[in-house]
């Protein structure tokens, strides 16, 4: 038995779905179920007699201490989180409630439990903490990518909050002992990402015939990682990583956002063709720059690779071409998240941005 947190969003939904068509045993998923969090994510094991939903706050103490108690997982995996940057600049306190406060809540509640296990159950145990690049700040063009040792300069309230929380897991493992394992990975894409992030959001705009928002030049570059590839990295650490160690993961696919935008556009172009033929990019449309707006994130991945033989398996061109047509074929889902509250942070984030001719 593991628990997952935040298996509903775009990751954590993913790694249930192969962690049980892997065969890797019951997972107990607890999701307070936010804007992002989607049980219809989850319906191909919705009636697995393997997974078990529970609809809950990470920084809910009881509820989660009689979780643990009940389910005696173990692992944990916590995916929970705010996660857009977005929304962190127009709306920090939810991020400091979720990911430093909730972080800290499970990993006091998770303390408590591992004490109550015997020896080897204890040396066993894992907390693992998907966190993110971001912590580490903004790179310069010709800079090296981040390594574990980078030092952490996080820039934007989601950033900080990401950090917080890192800290607090490292300090749990540095003072009372329990099994941490840290990741920092780079931009994740694919199916069942929400329209707000950058590669859906411009999928489902153009499909849409809307703008598509570039914030500033567009040059601003990125790491992209296949969702799966970030989920094969995630049980590489969990059944291979050392207690108190950290992890890069990246997908050693940096692309300006301009180039990434374009690559949507052209793909489109072939698989959905707009009428009268007028190609996507003529949508592209630049955009006020996002305020502290990272310059540039890349991952140096040499510590997973050589100690626990992870690498993706997915190109960043086949990545792509493959998320596109997961949304060109579900139409029905993206209908079902992008209800009333989608359409309210859409106007918001976006206004006055023109609708095309
Ligand atoms: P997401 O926003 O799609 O999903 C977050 C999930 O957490 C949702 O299901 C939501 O309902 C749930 N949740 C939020 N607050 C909760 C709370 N208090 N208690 C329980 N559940 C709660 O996020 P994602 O993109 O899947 O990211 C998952 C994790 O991976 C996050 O911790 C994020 O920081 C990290 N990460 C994301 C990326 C990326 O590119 N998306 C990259 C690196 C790291
Ligand atoms: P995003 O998907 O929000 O991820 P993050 O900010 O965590 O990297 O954004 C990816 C990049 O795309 C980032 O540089 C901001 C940019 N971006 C736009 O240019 N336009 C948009 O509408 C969005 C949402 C993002």
């Amino acid at each position: 038995m593991i628990l997952v947190t935040g298996g509903c969003g775009f990751i954590g939904s993913a790694f249930v779905l192969e962690w049980l068509q892997g065969g890797h045993g019951p997972v107990v998923n607890l999701d307070l179920l936010t804007y992002a969090g989607h049980p219809g994510n989850l319906a191909a094991v919705a009636k697995d007699p393997n997974y078990h939903f529970v609809h809950g706050d990470i920084g809910n103490a009881a509820l989660v201490a009689q979780l643990l108690a009940t389910h005696r997982p173990r692992a944990i995996i916590n995916f929970a989180a705010e996660s857009h940057v977005d929304r962190s600049i127009s709306g920090p306190m939810a991020f400091a409630q979720t990911n430093v406060v909730g972080t800290l809540s499970l990993l006091d509640a998770t303390l408590a439990y591992w004490r109550t296990l015997p020896a080897p159950e204890q040396a066993l145990f894992r907390f693992l903490h998907v966190s993110t690049d971001e912590v580490f700040g903004s790179l310069s063009a010709q800079a090296p990518a981040f390594t574990e040792q980078h030092r952490f300069e996080p820039n934007s309230p989601y950033s900080a909050s990401k950090a917080a929380s890192d800290h607090f897991v490292r300090s749990f493992q540095h003072t009372y002992g329990l099994p941490t394992l840290t990741t920092h990975c780079s931009n994740n894409y694919g199916p069942r990402q929400f329209p707000e992030k950058l590669i859906p959001l411009i999928i489902h705009n153009a499909l849409r015939g809307k703008p598509l928002p570039v914030y500033g030049d567009g040059q601003q570059i990125r790491d992209w990682l296949f969702v799966n590839d970030h989920c094969s990295a995630i049980r590489a650490v969990l059944t291979g990583g050392q207690p108190g160690e950290t992890y890069n993961v990246g997908g050693r696919s940096e692309r300006a956002n301009l180039d990434v935008v374009n690559t949507i556009c052209r793909t489109l172009d072939e698989l959905r063709p707009r009428a009268g033929g007028t190609p996507h990019a003529a949508l592209i449309t630049h955009v006020a720059d996002r305020p502290g707006h990272d310059r540039r994130y890349a991952i140096d991945d040499s510590k997973i690779a050589t100690q626990l033989g992870w690498q993706p398996a997915v190109g960043f061109d086949e990545g792509m071409r493959q998320t596109i047509q997961w949304y060109l074929d579900n139409a029905a889902w993206v209908e079902s998240v992008t209800s009333g509250s989608y359409r309210q942070w859409v106007d918001q984030q976006y206004q006055g941005l023109a609708q095309p001719a």
